[in-house]
């Protein structure tokens, strides 16, 4: 019999060129997981048309105009989620601040990522926030979810140099081209070890190899 394998939801909120990316993946390698569903807060996200390419299914969380209570949001949120029995969630691009009730429901499972070398450039921009500071270097970073903002324990991050002539859209590609690369690595070095995801015991990537430390916010750079 085939072994199970990891179940990962992945949440947007609109390209979904990361959701791509891991897809693509999926096709392409071996891999020990597999993405159940999508969820996402925009029915017109551009992703979704990508997921359904797939044939993976989705599902559609939207504050409908305020129409609904951000409590009830927060529910059908959490369930739609939790209909799919996930052992991980990915972020990826889902532009909402996820509520704490949501985080504790799914304690150290989720995941995100973020367009600079945390702890620098937090929140939105972060590519714009990296130029004005006149970085010589930025990248992306795969974190653990946690209630504060891009702040979780680091497991993995991708670095690449800033040029003089670099604008916004240019530094945002090429980091882009790093997040495709890295994520879902990670992904797939979180599901071959099968790890229970706990928050005593961090996982970090150190080159290509998924490595435990009981260090609160492990650190490890991946040049790709
Ligand atoms: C990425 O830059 C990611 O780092 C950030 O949101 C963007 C999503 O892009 N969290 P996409 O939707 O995956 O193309």
């Amino acid at each position: 019999m085939t072994p199970k394998k990891f179940a990962v939801v992945v949440m947007i909120s609109g390209r979904g060129s990361n959701l791509g990316a891991i897809l693509r993946y999926c096709k392409e390698v071996e891999s020990s997981f597999e993405v159940v569903g999508v969820v996402s807060d925009k029915a017109t996200a551009p992703g979704l048309l990508l997921a359904k390419e797939h044939a993976i299914k989705c599902s559609i969380v939207s504050r409908r105009k305020q129409e609904i209570t951000a409590e009830q949001f927060e529910e059908e949120l959490i369930r739609a989620v939790a209909d799919y029995k996930p052992d991980l969630i990915a972020l990826a691009g889902f532009m909402r601040i996820l509520p704490p009730r949501f985080i504790r429901t799914f304690p150290d499972r989720i995941l995100n990522i973020h367009p600079s070398l945390l702890p620098s450039f937090r929140g939105l921009n972060a590519q714009k926030q990296a130029l004005e500071a006149r970085v010589k270097f930025a990248g992306c970073t795969v974190h653990y979810v946690i209630d504060e903002l891009d702040a979780g324990p680091i497991i993995a991050q991708a670095v690449v140099p800033v040029f003089n002539s670099d604008d916004e859209e240019k530094l945002s590609n090429r980091i882009l081209l790093c997040e495709h690369n890295l994520y879902p690595k990670v992904i797939q070095n979180l599901a071959q070890n099968n790890l229970a995801l706990d928050s005593h015991k961090h996982h970090f990537l150190e080159g290509d190899k998924l490595v435990s430390s009981t260090h609160p916010s492990p650190m490890c750079l991946t040049s790709v």
